[in-house]
């Protein structure tokens, strides 16, 4: 039936993903930079330093790269404490120079979409406690209409949060983040506000932007449980599954947050997104463990049979992507791809991952689901958190010492599909062989 290639929709948005404190360079002034030198917690003491030295011009490298590949997207965030070194004080040059570098990106011929919270608060905020304290929401809606008044000539996509669940999961749960806390109801309380903080977010930009789209990056992670057929491994999955997953993203349908064992009633979130942001990377199975308190009753691994990133952080499970579309389907609205990638510095299961996660998205379009847009965690290879340069996920690789690129195998199979827009039935007989049976 497919002759040569899966066809896109005319108009679909294929680019990459960054974020400000990973590619930037240079951000001193918030949370992380306290963090990378305090903690302790970060892969070989690593810090931040220049990155992939954006804020120097370096992203000109990179996207132009992106522009020549056929991308027609990129989705970048603004750093808040570069905007707002101290608490209500503008810093005009730094807006001007975001200007700046969206109006290079449009003339590259890629689209900006705009993240206004990826991760990463002023000192200032932090030091006053952070999204724990229900002022942050006043100071974040200061910073968005700021912003969006200041850069809202350059774009309509916003994104106001990046990933709210994992910013709470892992500052105050795992402690893997600023401020490394393990504090369940103090999580709650970071949803409880990013919840408000989205909310305000969403009104503002509206009233700035009437036709804009705005909504969040949620990260969906796929689970299973490890057997089906044994309730409690269904029941501790269902926790984790509409604690992890559907808290956010609900809250703003039913204006209810529901996370672990708390709820507030936040009715100014309803209807407050304009699509749902997927960020997709992995899919878990689960297994009741008693006892396992801290674990929240559970054991969590990967399918034995998938393959494994190279420092066996993402299991290659593309239908654990179909099920993420198919998540974001139930709040009815249309559906970006706002992430999605592999850490793999040598380039040997990007291909796959590659192709057969892009086959599951063609799939997901031919069953009726309204994508719009697939964004690639990442270009180039950047400071991943607290797992620093041990994790690589770039089309592009990069040397941190020199600042060089190097270009993988893998910026060849996806530029094929961006400038076909369609996915070529060579590169699934290359690449992911097992899929022709399907098809
Ligand atoms: C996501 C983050 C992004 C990047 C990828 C690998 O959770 O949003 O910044 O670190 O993971």
């Amino acid at each position: 039936m497919y002759q040569e290639e899966l066809s896109f929709p005319h108009g679909f948005l294929w680019g990459s993903a960054t974020a400000a404190h990973q590619v930037e360079g240079g951000n001193t002034n918030n949370n992380w930079h306290v963090w990378e030198h305090t903690s302790g917690k970060i892969a070989g003491a690593a810090i931040a330093g220049l990155a992939c030295d954006w804020w120097n011009g370096r992203w000109q490298e990179d996207l132009a790269h992106a522009a020549q590949d056929g991308q027609n997207t990129h989705r970048l965030s603004v750093e808040w404490s570069r905007i707002e070194p101290q608490p209500g004080a503008w810093d005009e040059a730094a807006l001007q120079h975001y200007r700046t570098m969206l109006q290079g990106i449009i003339r590259l011929g890629l689209k900006p979409f705009i993240t206004l919270h990826h991760f990463t608060d002023p000192i200032w905020i932090y030091e006053k406690g952070g999204w724990e304290n229900e002022e942050t929401v006043e100071h974040f809606a200061r910073y968005v209409e700021k912003t969006v008044a200041a850069l809202g000539d350059l774009t309509d996509l916003w994104v106001t949060i990046n990933e709210p669940t994992v910013y709470a999961f892992s500052g105050y749960m795992t402690a893997e983040f600023p401020p490394g806390k393990s504090d369940a109801r103090a999580a709650f309380q970071v949803m409880r506000n990013m919840v408000k903080g989205h909310a305000r977010a969403y009104r503002i930009i509206h009233q700035l932007q009437p036709h804009a789209m705005v909504g969040f990056a949620k990260h969906f992670r796929a689970m299973a449980p490890a057997r089906p057929a044994f309730p409690l491994d269904r029941w501790v999955t269902n926790f984790s599954y509409n604690s992890f997953n559907n808290a956010f993203a609900d809250a703003l349908v039913t204006g209810k947050l529901k996370f672990a064992l708390w709820k507030a009633s936040i009715p100014d979130a309803i209807a407050t997104q304009d699509y749902v942001g997927v960020n997709y990377y992995t899919r878990d199975l689960i297994k009741f463990k008693p006892l396992a308190f801290k674990d929240i009753f559970q054991e969590r691994y990967y399918d034995p049979h998938a393959p494994l990133s190279e420092n066996d952080f993402i299991a290659d499970l593309p239908i654990g992507f179909y099920e993420s579309l198919q998540w974001a389907q139930r709040y009815g609205l249309p559906i970006y791809v706002t992430e999605n990638g592999v850490e793999d510095s040598r380039d040997v299961m990007r291909p796959h991952y590659l192709v057969a996660h892009l086959y599951q998205l063609w799939k997901a379009l031919h069953d009726g689901m309204d994508i719009r847009g697939y964004m690639h965690w990442s270009q180039v290879d950047n400071f991943e958190w607290e797992r620093a340069w041990t994790q690589r996920f770039g089309l592009w690789g990069l040397d941190v010492k020199t600042q060089q690129r190097v270009r993988r195998p893998s910026v060849d199979i996806y530029r094929e599909i961006c400038t076909r827009n369609a996915i070529p039935l060579d590169l699934i007989r290359r690449h992911a062989p097992e899929l022709l049976d399907v098809l």
